[in-house]
């Protein structure tokens, strides 16, 4: 599938991940400017190396922190223009029952996750609806929508990801701006590999379509949402889970 974002600059964050890499791959594809954020000279040299053949434009910038958004936010505006498209895509993990779960590993997966959709997603709106179009597209997961034990800071933050879409959908659906969550289910990143083997599988075996996703097969439903005949579709959860969890 193709779409036309000619002109388009979109930030999509979390872009040194596997499914932000095809995020920002399938958007330059459609012919926008992308920009995307790093956190370590590592990740970005990583991220380099997955975009080669792309004119990607990469900034140093922690998403967890408000004023470190601001200033990605002025940065991209002022090198590649004003930001039509937001994908809020950074994320982490920190699984373990909540019995032994720290302060810590709630907290940084509640930044990272949901703080983030905030810190980003403020310093662009008003641009949008004074420009009459935007895109604001938050990257929840199926586990945000059943729950996942061992992921109760996952899962929760998740969910909020999907409060955050329906009440901002409200807020600037009059000004072209529509707001949406996609939903992904186990997709073949470092994320999902990083679970144990045995219990992967074990859910690999719960997926009917009997395999695991591909970061593409998110990156299309994002770019979907971006074109301009997706004008109607906001507040939306657009699930893409192999089946596994049917709402
Ligand atoms: N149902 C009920 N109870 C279960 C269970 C199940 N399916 N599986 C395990 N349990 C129980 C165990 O028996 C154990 O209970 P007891 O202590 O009474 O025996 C308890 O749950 C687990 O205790 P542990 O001390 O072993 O748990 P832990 O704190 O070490 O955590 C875990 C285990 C890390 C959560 C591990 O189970 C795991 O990795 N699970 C996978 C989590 C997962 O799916 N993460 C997704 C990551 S990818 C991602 O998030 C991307 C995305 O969006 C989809």
């Amino acid at each position: 599938m193709k779409t036309s974002l000619q002109g388009r600059v979109a930030i999509v964050t979390g872009g040194t991940g596997g499914i932000g890499m095809a995020i920002c791959r399938q958007l330059a594809d459609s012919g926008a400017r992308v920009a995307t954020n790093y956190r370590s000279e590592e990740k970005l040299k990583k991220a380099q190396e997955a975009g080669k053949g792309y004119a990607f434009y990469f900034f140093k910038a922690d998403v967890t922190d408000f004023d470190s958004c601001k200033q990605f936010v002025e940065a991209v505006e002022k090198d590649v223009g004003p930001v039509d498209i937001l994908v809020n895509c950074a994320g982490i993990t920190r699984d373990t029952t909540l019995r032994k779960m720290t302060r810590e590993q709630w907290d940084s997966v509640l930044t990272t996750n949901l703080d983030s959709v905030f810190n980003m997603s403020r310093h662009v709106v008003q641009g949008m609806t004074d420009r009459g179009f935007g895109r604001i597209i938050n990257i929840s997961s199926v586990n945000g929508q059943k729950g996942q034990l061992g992921q109760t800071n996952y899962s929760a933050a998740k969910a909020g990801m999907h409060g955050f879409t329906m009440a901002l959908a409200q807020e600037v659906a009059r000004k072209g701006v529509t707001v949406n969550t996609v939903s992904p289910g186990y997709i073949a990143t470092d994320m999902v590999m990083a679970v144990p083997e045995d219990i992967r599988k074990q859910i690999i075996a719960q997926i009917p379509v009997g395999r695991l996703g591909r970061p593409e097969e998110i990156a299309c439903v994002v770019d979907f949402l971006c074109a301009p005949e997706a004008a109607f579709i906001t507040g939306a959860d657009i699930s893409a889970n192999g089946g596994q969890h049917m709402m």
